[in-house]
């Protein structure tokens, strides 16, 4: 029987404070703006990805939540299996001979997310880094988590930054071949442990217009969005990282919410339109709002991805009295189970008001 090569990897999702959204290369993905992001605990959301090579595979074949996918079909991840490919081929050539040729066999792929897949929730970011880091394993490839971004990134934009944790910037690059389109931790985790995020599902529904799809319209159509690359972004990116050295919550918190507001400002400048918030999301803005007001100082951002569901920020411990004000003005529905409802970190179950 021929041998299987095999490797598991689990990657985490990122939830970006200044957003990607639109693309120079829409091959090699290389973005019109640069952008930050933290990486969430894998604990919570992540996808778990096995890859598996063998000489006896008829061909390259991926199952992603237990459906094959056509990976002929999709320009993106042929290409993400194709360049991890190309680096292993290289490492093999380098090893004249004496290396298994891991890179001439077809691999199978099987990835699950284990929350909403296109919803909003990057789950193209921690499902290509989860592929990407799964066959740099399998090929024992010596890249950096930095370097491997680059791979990472012609699956999905926002990938690249999901292979480094903490606070990530993926620097847009000048150079055409995307060889300075990467991701760079700019701060790690421990720098600012009071940190948390609150993902709040508004809907697990698959979102109608795909983020591919929706910021191609955008670069497209909207005025807006060209004001946003020439002047905004530059000023924002230097405020956040700057936010960041100095563990500035305020200012962090006032750049988050204004940028995903700018983003979806120019998703409905886009034409066609593009909404990706309801009204329950617009409540929850409105809400955080409100409680910056009563407590007199910005504790508390927002923002949200191409989709409606919300993901805050916060410092311990306001981040607590967040969760309960939330969970009063958010009550659960009397079918559904208190831990499916409130599945949070701090043991808080029950709506205050019932
Ligand atoms: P999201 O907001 O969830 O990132 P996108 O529209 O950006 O939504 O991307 C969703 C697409 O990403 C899916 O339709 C699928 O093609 C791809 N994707 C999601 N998870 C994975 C995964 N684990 N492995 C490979 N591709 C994935
Ligand atoms: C709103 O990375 O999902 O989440 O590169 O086409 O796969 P593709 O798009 P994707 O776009 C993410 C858009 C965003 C903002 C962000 O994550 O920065
Ligand atoms: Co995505």
């Amino acid at each position: 029987m021929a041998p299987v090569y095999e490797a598991t990897v689990s990657a985490p999702v990122n939830i970006a404070v200044i957003k990607y959204w639109g693309k120079r290369d829409p091959t090699l993905i290389l973005p019109t703006n640069s952008s930050l992001s933290v990486t969430l605990s894998q604990d919570h959301l992540s996808t778990r990805t096995t890859v598996r090579a063998s000489p006896d595979f008829g061909g390259d074949r991926l199952w992603l939540n237990g459906a094959e996918e056509d990976v002929g079909a999709s320009r993106r991840l042929a290409n993400a299996i194709a360049t991890a490919r190309g680096l292993r081929a290289a490492l093999e050539d380098q090893a004249g001979g004496g290396a298994v040729p891991l890179s001439q066999w077809p691999v199978h792929v099987c990835s699950e997310n284990n929350f909403p897949t296109a919803a909003g929730l990057a789950s193209s970011a921690s499902g290509y880094a989860a592929l990407v880091s799964a066959l740099a394993a399998l090929y024992e490839l010596p890249q950096s988590a930095s370097e491997l971004s680059r791979v990472a990134r012609v699956g999905s934009g926002s990938a690249c930054r999901s292979m480094l944790g903490g606070f990530v910037a993926w620097h847009a690059g000048v150079a055409a071949d995307g060889s300075d389109s990467l991701a760079e931790q700019v701060a790690a985790r421990q720098h600012w442990p009071e940190m948390q995020a609150l993902v709040l599902v508004v809907s697990d529904q698959k979102k109608a217009v795909s983020s591919t799809a929706g910021m191609q319209t955008t670069v497209e159509t909207s005025a807006l969005f060209a004001e946003r690359v020439r002047t905004v972004v530059p000023a924002r990116m230097a405020a956040m990282q700057r936010a960041i050295a100095e563990r500035d919550f305020a200012a962090f918190a006032e750049i988050t919410m204004k940028d995903s507001n700018q983003f979806h400002a120019v998703c409905l400048d886009t034409y066609p339109p593009i909404s990706y918030m309801n009204d329950t999301s617009r409540a929850i803005a409105g809400l955080v709002h409100a409680f910056n007001a009563a407590v007199g100082r910005v504790a508390a951002a927002y923002t949200y991805d191409a989709g409606p569901n919300a993901v805050i920020y916060a410092l311990e411990p306001d981040m607590r009295a967040l969760v309960e004000l939330l969970a009063y003005c958010f009550p659960r529905p009397a079918d559904t189970a208190p831990e499916a409802f409130y599945p949070d970190p701090f043991g808080l179950f029950e709506s205050p008001a019932s």
